[in-house]
């Protein structure tokens, strides 16, 4: 069975950004991955810094993506770019550089943005494409850029917009059908 991590959202009780990568995680689940979140609070860690003391929990984030087939970032778009939480819990992947598979090596990589406009949404799609080449994973080709103008979730992750909706199941399938196919090249 793959194994998906998600990382993101804000530590906002509504956050967007948290409830897509719930939408992402749910349509890899119902298409049989398991999945574990790491959101908000779990991600409000001090500035990284090497030799950092690692925060209770930190340990457990790092281990997911350790084992992780395959990861969905999702942040908010702040200023034009990921948040601070969102990019603060990405430098903390540097805890993996030692290892056998390092940083999201091997692994395929959902990024997913979440803005109020367009101009936003598209921008920090792309950054996220490079933080995610530079951690030495495999953005989907199909990533989110989100307008929350256009676009609400629902607690559970669920949307009445279909066209965000149909483009979470490609996400999806893209994350789960990488992951089946780097497993098996192993
Ligand atoms: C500090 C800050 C900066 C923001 N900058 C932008 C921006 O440049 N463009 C934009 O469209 N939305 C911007 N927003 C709006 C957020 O991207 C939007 O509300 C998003 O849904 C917040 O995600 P969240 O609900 O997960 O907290 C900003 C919000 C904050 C708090």
């Amino acid at each position: 069975m793959v194994f998906i991590v998600g990382l993101g959202g804000s530590v906002d009780p509504d956050s967007q950004s948290e409830r897509a990568l719930r939408a992402v995680l749910g349509a890899a689940e119902r298409r049989g991955a398991t999945v574990q979140a790491f959101t908000g609070a779990q991600l409000d860690l001090p500035p990284y810094h090497y030799g950092v003391h690692l925060p209770d929990g930190t340990r457990d984030y790092l281990e997911a993506v350790r084992r992780a087939d395959g990861v969905v970032i999702a942040s908010p778009a702040y200023h034009g770019t990921l948040s601070g939480l969102v990019k603060n819990a990405v430098d903390y992947l540097e805890e993996l550089a030692q290892d056998e598979r390092p940083y999201l090596s091997g692994r395929a990589v959902a990024p997913v943005a979440v803005a109020k406009g367009w101009q936003a949404a598209v921008t920090t799609l792309g950054t996220l494409r490079q933080v995610v080449h530079a951690l030495r994973g495999w953005p989907t080709p199909i990533g989110l850029a989100l307008n929350g103008s256009v676009t609400r979730f629902e607690a559970d992750g669920s949307t009445p917009d279909e066209n965000a909706g149909q483009l979470i199941g490609t996400v999806a399938d893209q994350l789960i059908d990488f992951a089946e196919r780097f497993r098996t090249a192993d």
